[in-house]
């Protein structure tokens, strides 16, 4: 169980997954300073204008805006930024703490943070849209790289819809566990109110209730995070490497992976290792992010491309390219199912600034950032 396997070993940040949205933070627009009454007592000053009055409507309207425009990193930047003007408002310390969390909570909601349903539901929506028409043999589940955060809220899903057992599987430990503990809370409480939401190709509603019925949420409320995972049924989480751990061969019906196949050193192992961990028919669904994540740090410092003009590799990324992803899952015996690449902008500038092997690569196939793959082991 995670208790006896969990192995609090050194974190490697540079593993961190990319933000959303990586565009400048402004500073935050200043709510206009309350015209003061004049006085009509002689010799009364009026009081002096607060440079900067702070206003909560103001503050919430900017969040508002900016999530709207899909700006959720420069929302969290005008939440900090407005964090000195909270602190000195006039108001009670609990509305303060109101506003933190709501409007956290808002820009969470919004998508694109770590935590939370918000993630965890545009991570089903994309495994199952890959999935549509593709036929699943019964068994376990595995998500590979789970990250550090929430990183059994994917394999609850599965077990939950018939998939046991499911595990996450990353070589971190979670980072806060009282924090993926509260997350998970939030992400239970909204499977228990919106079922129809996570259950999956018709899986029976009464079942899917009674598996999740069983879930002690109070752990998870209290902020315990591996208490909560032992009471998820047949879920835990492996903090191992994928590579060495003791999952069953042929024993998993379906793994996927979210932004971790660009980060391995070895995809020829990690794929044979994949491919001996699924039944016969059982799927892999990978997501694959080939931007230089440089890109993601919101300082403008690095484009996505600009790993392409370097002669090293920064940590940690590998580099490959949409077409070595396909020609290791081959050569590993899968069968791909579906390959669905999303392009880049390379202007004609930059493009004179790729380095060897890039520059003399097919220009569809440096220019791909994003790849979704689904595939499966023969029958
Ligand atoms: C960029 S993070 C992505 C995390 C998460 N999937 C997400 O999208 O938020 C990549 C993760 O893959 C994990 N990872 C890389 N190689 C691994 C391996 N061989 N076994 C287990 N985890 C691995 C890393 O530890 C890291 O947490």
């Amino acid at each position: 169980m995670f208790g006896s396997r969990l192995r609090f070993g050194k974190r490697d940040e540079r593993f961190a997954a990319p933000a959303v949205d990586p565009a400048p933070v402004p500073a935050p627009t200043p709510a206009p300073a309350p015209t003061p009454a004049p006085s009509r007592a002689v010799g009364i000053t009026a009081p002096r204008p607060r440079p900067h009055a702070f206003s909560e409507a103001s503050l919430r309207a900017q969040i508002d805006e900016l999530l709207a425009a899909k700006q959720n990193a420069r929302a969290v930047g005008a939440l900090i930024d407005a964090l000195p003007q909270l602190h000195a408002a006039g108001f009670n310390i609990k509305e303060k703490l109101s506003n933190l969390i709501f409007l956290g909570k808002r820009i969470q909601d919004a998508g694109g943070a770590k935590y939370g349903h918000a993630k965890l539901r545009a991570k089903i929506r994309s495994v199952t849209g890959f999935l549509k028409g593709h036929e699943l043999p019964r068994g376990g589940f595995v998500e590979l790289g789970c990250g550090a955060h929430d990183p059994v809220a994917l394999a609850t899903f599965f077990y939950l819809n018939g998939f046991a057992p499911a595990y996450g599987i990353d070589l971190l430990a979670p980072r806060v566990p009282e924090f993926s503990a509260l997350s998970m809370y939030d992400i239970v409480a909204n499977m228990a109110l919106f079922p129809q939401r996570y259950c999956w190709r018709g899986t029976d509603p009464a079942v899917f209730r009674e598996r999740l019925d069983r879930i002690d949420v109070a752990q998870f409320e209290g902020g315990n995070f591996a208490a909560g995972v032992a009471s998820v049924g047949e879920v835990d989480l492996l903090i191992e490497d994928l590579l060495d751990c003791d999952l069953a061969p042929a024993s998993l019906a379906l793994l996927t992976s979210f932004a971790v196949l660009e980060h391995v050193t070895d995809l020829p192992s990690v794929f044979a290792r994949c491919r001996d961990l699924l039944v016969p028919g059982g799927i892999a669904y990978h997501f694959i992010d080939m931007a230089d994540h440089r890109s993601y740090r919101g300082d403008g410092a690095f484009g996505t491309f600009a790993f392409l003009f370097e002669h090293e590799a920064p940590a940690n990324m590998n580099r490959l390219r949409a077409p070595d992803f396909v020609a290791a899952a081959l050569d590993a015996g899968f069968e791909v199912l579906v390959d669905r690449r999303i392009k880049g902008d390379l202007s004609e500038a930059d493009r004179a600034r790729l380095v060897a092997p890039f520059s003399a690569m097919a220009l569809d196939d440096v220019t791909i950032i994003k790849q979704h793959l689904v595939l499966r082991k023969p029958l």
